[in-house]
């Protein structure tokens, strides 16, 4: 859970480590390092906080060079603090690692490397990495590594260099994410493209368990036994452009703001004569499919529940959920006629990928909703769904979102027409509707500026109550999920009629709530259980149908979305659920793209 980037080339080395670790600092921000080789010898600084607090360190230092490697950590083992920040040195301070990734073994090798008398300077784990190879180091880098690994339990994804062979950076990658940048006279190494992105679009994507040699004019990639592999160079389409933040003020308003053309982006290449068709994904898997089981976490979880719904609602097969942390250690019954869906933004969330290997441990198929092209879930996939909302940077999850209920929508239409359970007519009509969705997202952004004064009355409360009943259930939880990691604030999702049940007790006149009660099969349900709120005092935001002006005689704040079938409807509501996050963070002057205690890509389980 930590982002890791590396340079060699010429003499900017630095400049390009410090600027991919900026791109990468969603992925954590307890602590920042650099390590310089330089005129025969190993610079290292690290500070602790984020990545501006150690370019404060180094500003006045010369550390220009050709060879660099950096790290921005999110804590695992060992507090925040200098010691345990990346790089980590050998005893005789000769050699750097950055690494991401737990070393589940690390106290047994510290205890047989300390007895050996390399000399340990953290709590980490990390930090058994780096002894241990140089203990395995005689005169070549390479084989070190390579030895080190062999002895290595957990997960990981490494950078080392030597201040004995400054003219290359040793690679290696086991269930953490590593690319190679390839350019011309210089490569970058990184945990994920958008580091890489301004100096080249030539990409490596490392397999588990491949090494590589990374030199200036070269790339040698290897399995772990050191057989050279021939290298397999993509090119990734995404515009640097859109890793920035393009004027907004965060990050996570930019993606919300890039919603409607997200959707297009999903929608494109999946459909052809007015059907769906997702190549990536066979017939012949969802031909007999009697089951469905979605595996997530988060915000993808959610997701997965809005497409439980999806799929009941329209081809009537059981959908079953799982938050994947629990998944594996449930016991869970696998069958050969389940569809396994596993639904994952960065497609690296360590939950979510073990529970996707036990699946096909036991001999079933596994499908990937995925958004990050060549990430681990998505090469480990049966298929893959690819979201196509391009690089999310903001930690609170929100174009990602849409996108992955687009993907359901679309799924739910091609195992339709694959098993004969959607009439082309239907197919038809469900394309349309999705069509129409960016405009009126388009027109729901337009009125931020209204969404950002009714957020103003939830600012400096205590706790808030989201609620919906049926598909708009799950964006009650949603909606309590970005609020509480974003702005602090505690909030609670809801089946609107489960309020009664118990939470009721905590609504008061200082507890408000926020309702999406829009037209459709539980709108009068709702409603009444929205005058159960009131009646205890509380004050109530409600997400509603244009038109509706019953509800806006209630004299509450009313959110309105445009006219559209109730199965559609997620697709809208989310958008006020995000809105309101937002601006409950921004007023309260929080850092909302790097919320506290969170990283982007939970790549521990
Ligand atoms: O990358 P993934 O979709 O697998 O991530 C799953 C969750 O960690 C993620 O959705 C998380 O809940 C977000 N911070 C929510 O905004």
């Amino acid at each position: 859970m930590c982002g890791i980037v590396g340079y060699i080339g010429d003499n900017k080395a630095k400049d390009v480590v410090i600027e991919g670790l900026e791109k990468l600092e969603y992925r954590g921000y307890d602590s920042a390092g650099i390590a310089v080789l330089k005129d025969g010898n190993l610079f290292v600084e690290r500070e602790v906080g984020k990545l501006s607090e150690l370019k404060n360190l180094i500003r006045n230092k010369d550390l220009m060079s050709n060879i660099a490697i950096g790290h921005t950590r999110w804590a695992t083992h060992g507090e925040p603090s200098v010691a345990n920040a990346h790089p980590h040195t050998s005893t005789g301070y000769d050699i750097a690692v950055v690494h991401n990734g737990i070393i589940e073994n690390f106290m047994e090798l510290r205890e047989m490397l300390s007895k050996k008398g390399h000399v340990f300077r953290s709590a980490t784990d990390t930090e058994t990495i780096v002894h241990l190879i140089a203990d395995y180091y005689i005169d070549n880098l390479e084989i070190a590594v390579i030895k080190a690994l062999e002895e290595l339990e957990g997960a990981y994804a490494i950078a080392v260099v030597s201040k004995h062979e400054p003219d290359r950076i040793i690679v290696a990658r086991k269930g953490s994410p590593l690319i190679i940048g390839v350019g011309e006279h210089e490569n970058i190494i990184a945990s994920d493209v958008t580091a890489t992105l301004k100096y080249t679009d030539k990409v490596v994507y490392l397999n588990d368990g491949e090494v590589a040699v990374v030199k200036a004019d070269s790339v040698k990639l290897m399995n772990s036994n050191g057989v050279e592999l021939p290298l397999d160079i993509k090119i990734v389409d995404w515009d640097i452009s859109a890793a920035e933040k393009l004027g907004y003020k965060h990050f996570m308003l930019k993606e919300i703001f890039e919603q409607p053309e997200v959707i297009i982006n999903t929608l494109r290449g999946k459909i052809y004569s007015e059907q769906v068709e997702i190549k990536e994904i066979s017939a012949e898997i969802l031909h007999g499919i009697k089951r469905v089981s979605v595996i997530a976490c988060g915000t993808s979880f959610h997701a997965g529940l809005v497409g439980k719904y999806i799929i009941e609602e329209e081809l009537r097969i059981p959908v079953s959920l799982d938050v994947a942390s629990e998944f594996r250690y449930r016991n869970p019954i696998i069958e050969e006629d389940t569809l396994y869906l596993v639904v994952s933004q960065s497609g690296e969330t360590a939950d979510t990928l073990a529970a996707l290997r036990e699946v096909k441990a036991h001999g079933a198929k596994v499908i990937g909703i995925v958004n990050v092209v060549g990430s681990t879930i998505a090469r480990e996939a049966n298929g893959v769904i690819y979201t196509n909302a391009g690089p999310e940077i903001g930690v609170a999850s929100t174009k990602a979102f849409i996108a992955q209920l687009v993907s359901f929508y679309l799924l739910m239409l091609q195992i339709g027409r694959i098993q004969e359970k959607i009439s082309k007519g239907k197919e038809r009509e469900y394309i349309k509707i999705l069509e129409k969705i960016p405009n009126q997202i388009e027109n729901i952004l337009k009125n931020h500026l209204y969404i950002q004064s009714v957020s103003k009355s939830l600012t400096f409360v205590k706790s808030i109550m989201y609620v919906g009943r049926n598909i708009n259930y799950p964006i009650a939880l949603e909606g309590a999920l970005k609020l509480k990691e974003i702005s602090y604030i505690h909030a609670e999702g809801y089946q609107a009629g489960e309020l009664k049940h118990g939470p009721i007790a905590l609504i008061d006149e200082f507890t408000p709530s926020v309702a999406v009660c829009v037209k459709g099969s539980t709108y009068a349900k709702t409603l009444s259980n929205i005058q159960e709120i009131k009646a205890r005092k509380g004050k109530v935001i409600i997400i509603a149908t244009e038109g509706d002006d019953k509800i806006k005689n209630e004299g509450m704040d009313v959110l309105y979305i445009p006219e559209i079938s109730e199965l559609f409807s997620p697709l809208l509501t989310v958008i006020y659920m995000q809105l309101i996050a937002y601006y409950v963070a921004e007023i309260k002057g929080l850092d909302v793209d790097k919320p506290r205690n969170l990283a982007k890509s939970v790549t521990v389980e």
